[in-house]
């Protein structure tokens, strides 16, 4: 199944997620279903609050970059209950989108390396280092968890310029190739 994605304005984005245990109701099902959500709208990632669910979750599969980023090879794995330990190496600039957020891409700094714990499908419990463009997708992720969004991580001037833009979103005024939710 295939849900529509939250667009900026929604609140759930905004929300601090909660975490979850392994009797959470259907989280099979719902592990899944992100997976084709994003298949669908050919993301890379997709965090459980853009499926209008507050709960710390964060599906990625790097598939469709990987042929720009051969690091991106077989980067498939699920997130829960994320945590980011540590943060090192020289922040860079990348090029971001969002789902939530369909048409804005902006150039984002953040840290080359980060420590993360989380539970795999199994509740299994990992602690990693991940650098690149895998840190990337993986901090964009979590921020979602945070109800962060990264056009918050834009400079002040570029925020004015985006402001108009974005409250459009928010409204409705954009198009995208896949089912979205906005805020009545
Ligand atoms: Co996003």
């Amino acid at each position: 199944m295939i849900y529509p994605v939250t667009i900026i304005g929604h609140p759930t984005l905004r929300k601090r997620a909660e975490e979850i245990t392994k009797d959470y109701p259907d989280l099979e099902n719902i592990i899944n279903n992100m997976y084709d959500t994003m298949y669908d709208s050919d993301g890379v990632g997709l965090a459980a609050p853009q499926i209008n669910k507050s709960i710390r979750l964060m599906v990625i599969d790097g598939a469709p970059m990987a042929e720009d980023d051969p690091s991106l090879e077989g980067f498939k794995q699920t997130f829960i209950n994320p945590e980011i330990l540590e943060h090192k190496g020289e922040e860079f600039l990348f090029n971001e989108g969002c789902l939530s957020i369909p048409g804005i891409r902006e150039d984002i700094s953040r840290p080359s390396e980060i420590l993360i714990r989380y539970m795999d499908e199994d509740f299994i419990e990992h602690e990693e280092w991940f650098d690149g463009v895998k840190a990337r997708i993986l901090q964009h992720e979590y921020d979602h968890l945070e109800g962060i969004l990264f056009t918050d991580r834009v400079s002040p001037l570029r925020k004015k310029i985006l402001k108009g833009k974005l409250v459009a979103i928010s409204k409705g005024k954009f198009t995208a190739q896949y089912k979205t939710l906005i805020t009545k």
